[in-house]
């Protein structure tokens, strides 16, 4: 009866707790009487949850990531479980590639991609402002954007190559706006992108879209133009949901930001 009476004593504290604007798990008890190895422990399991609802999409619009978890994402997107995480998705894409389509080879057969953190990393910008701990600064990231240095994701850049060897019209639809078109297109290249059929980014009648809802408009033209539309690979849910749908929807990791 005790042990019960504690247990829901401590998950009241832990609701007001997350209730409170400032919570954070370092201010909670158990973590100040805890040594360091548990404490450590702890903090670890918490942002990993963090990370892995934010991928299952339980977490949404977060603008920044907590405090106390900016070091493990860090940790996390310029470490080797990224890159592996990152590779298995582009796998799962290629063995869906053996079986799914029934390709016609009529210029119709086409594959969306999203840009950032699908075809080039933001990971060396984020690396100097504050790795996702800092309210996105668009004025800055696209200051950023225009010098062309984001480098390519080596895993989706050989899917890119792959599915144009098969024939099909590759479509990037990307959340940057219109005005960094020639600086995306540069940066593209430089990265080792080419052949791809239309980018397409958000002009300023699209500026008042939600992203989800501009993405989705995307989609509907190039449906409308004839085009079957196999997959989408990209890195934000904005990206993959919402109608027309795609025959499947590939998501990679990405705990730095949400669009
Ligand atoms: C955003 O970045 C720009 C350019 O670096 C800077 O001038 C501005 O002060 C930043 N804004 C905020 C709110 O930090």
């Amino acid at each position: 009866m005790a042990a019960k009476a504690l247990l829901l004593l401590a998950l009241v504290s832990l609701f007001l707790g997350l209730a409170a604007a400032d919570w954070s798990i370092l201010n909670q008890k158990y973590w100040r009487n805890n040594n360091n190895a548990k404490a450590a422990d702890t903090l670890k399991s918490y942002c990993e949850s963090w990370r892995m609802n934010v991928e299952l999409h339980n977490i949404r619009e977060f603008q920044v990531v907590p405090q106390e978890c900016v070091d493990y994402i860090k940790k996390y997107m310029t470490g080797s479980q990224y890159t592996a995480d990152s590779e298995r998705a582009i796998e799962e894409v290629k063995l869906y590639l053996t079986s799914c389509c029934s390709l016609q080879n009529d210029g119709k057969d086409a594959w969306i991609f999203d840009v950032d953190d699908t075809l080039l990393s933001t990971v060396p910008y984020f690396k100097k402002h504050g790795f996702g701990g800092q309210k996105l600064n668009l004025t800055s990231l696209e200051a950023w954007m225009e010098e062309c240095k984001a480098p390519a994701l080596e895993p989706t850049l050989k899917l890119f190559n792959e599915l144009k060897d098969k024939g099909i019209k590759i479509f990037l639809v990307s959340s940057r706006r219109e005005t960094l078109r020639s600086a995306t297109v540069d940066n593209l290249i430089s990265a080792g992108y080419h052949g791809w059929s239309s980018l397409i980014l958000r002009g300023l009648d699209d500026e008042y879209l939600q992203m989800q809802q501009f993405k989705s408009e995307a989609r509907k033209k190039l449906v409308d133009q004839g085009y079957r539309i196999w997959g989408i690979i990209g890195d934000q849910w904005s990206s993959l949901k919402g109608p027309p749908k795609p025959n499947r929807a590939f998501k990679l990791p990405n705990s730095i930001y949400y669009l």
